[in-house]
């Protein structure tokens, strides 16, 4: 496994390797669900290349930047174990030289739930992940459905832009008990680790609602609601029931529907989703 972070390097280091190129861009502090898009873009292509970058611009002034979890020695024993071919880890001064003031914008999309919440966060996500796929030029990229918001945005900018890549969104990893894996899980105490699966066991409340014949999206908003509110470490952000493709909020239930949430423990954000149909 060869370890870039130039990005000359990493353009000589890919024009090499044979293809097709699956590519999986990461923040680092891997965990199962990361590895689990490695190993998808392993089985189906002939090359894998991962970067390690924790963007700064995805991150808001009040945001975790400082603190993201960063183990780079781990990071890269789990990928060599996943068969990934080129790690990719350039500095913030790679990606963003002096006087950068180019953004790439995804608009309605971007407007609703994780967007609404966190101004300028999905501005830098695909920013980055442009630039990413530009110089990795990779003919596949994998994205978690954990980050459901982020997979559908990045979907309308590999078409509104016609990079040649296929994007490939995998289900989301789960601890036993139902938490979906994320970097920021670290942050959790004992105590709010078990509350953590409020989000989960809300979802799963909702879901079931709804395979009992519940249309209504209000009632299935209430539902999350009022499960995440009955969990005192809990302190709800958002709720959602939304169309799948334009995530605008349904009244009735008709089609693929995105149930969503953002949901501090604590002082960690954690957001999950369902998607039912
Ligand atoms: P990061 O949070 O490190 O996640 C990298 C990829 O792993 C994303 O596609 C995310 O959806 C996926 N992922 C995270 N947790 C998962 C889980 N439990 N199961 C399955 N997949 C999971 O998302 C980012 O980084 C950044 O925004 C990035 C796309 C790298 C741009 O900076």
């Amino acid at each position: 496994m060869k370890i870039i972070a130039s990005i000359q390097e990493l353009r000589h280091a890919r024009a090499l390797l044979p293809g097709p190129v699956g590519f999986v861009p990461t923040m680092g502090c891997l965990h199962a669900g990361h590895v689990s898009l490695a190993e998808r873009a392993r089985a189906e292509c002939a090359s894998v290349v991962v970067s390690i970058f924790v963007n700064p611009a995805q991150f808001g002034p009040h945001e975790d930047f400082a603190k993201y979890p960063r183990d780079l020695p781990r990071d890269l024993a789990l990928l060599e174990a996943a068969g990934v071919d080129l790690v990719w880890t350039p500095a913030p001064e790679v990606m963003y030289t002096p006087g950068f003031q180019t953004w790439v914008t995804v608009e309605g999309l971007t407007a609703p739930l994780e967007g609404a919440q966190r101004p300028g966060h999905f501005r830098g996500v695909t920013t980055v992940v442009a630039k990413l796929f530009n110089a990795v030029q990779p003919q596949k990229a994998y994205f978690g459905q954990k980050d459901a918001q982020q997979a559908a945005v990045i979907r309308r900018m590999a078409k509104d832009m016609d990079f040649p890549i296929e994007i490939i969104v995998c289900p989301t990893v789960r601890e036993a008990d139902g938490l979906a894996m994320s970097s920021r899980n670290t942050f959790l105490n004992p105590d709010e680790r078990k509350a953590a699966t409020i989000l989960f066991c809300s979802l799963s409340a909702a879901k079931d609602a709804y395979e009992s014949g519940e249309r209504d999206a209000e009632a299935l908003r209430s539902i999350l609601r009022d499960t995440i509110n009955a969990e005192p470490l809990a302190r709800l952000q958002y709720v959602s029931c939304a169309d799948y493709d334009t995530l605008e909020e349904l009244e009735k239930i008709t089609g693929k529907t995105l149930l969503s949430m953002a949901v501090f423990i604590g002082k960690t954000r954690l957001i999950d989703n369902f998607v039912i149909e």
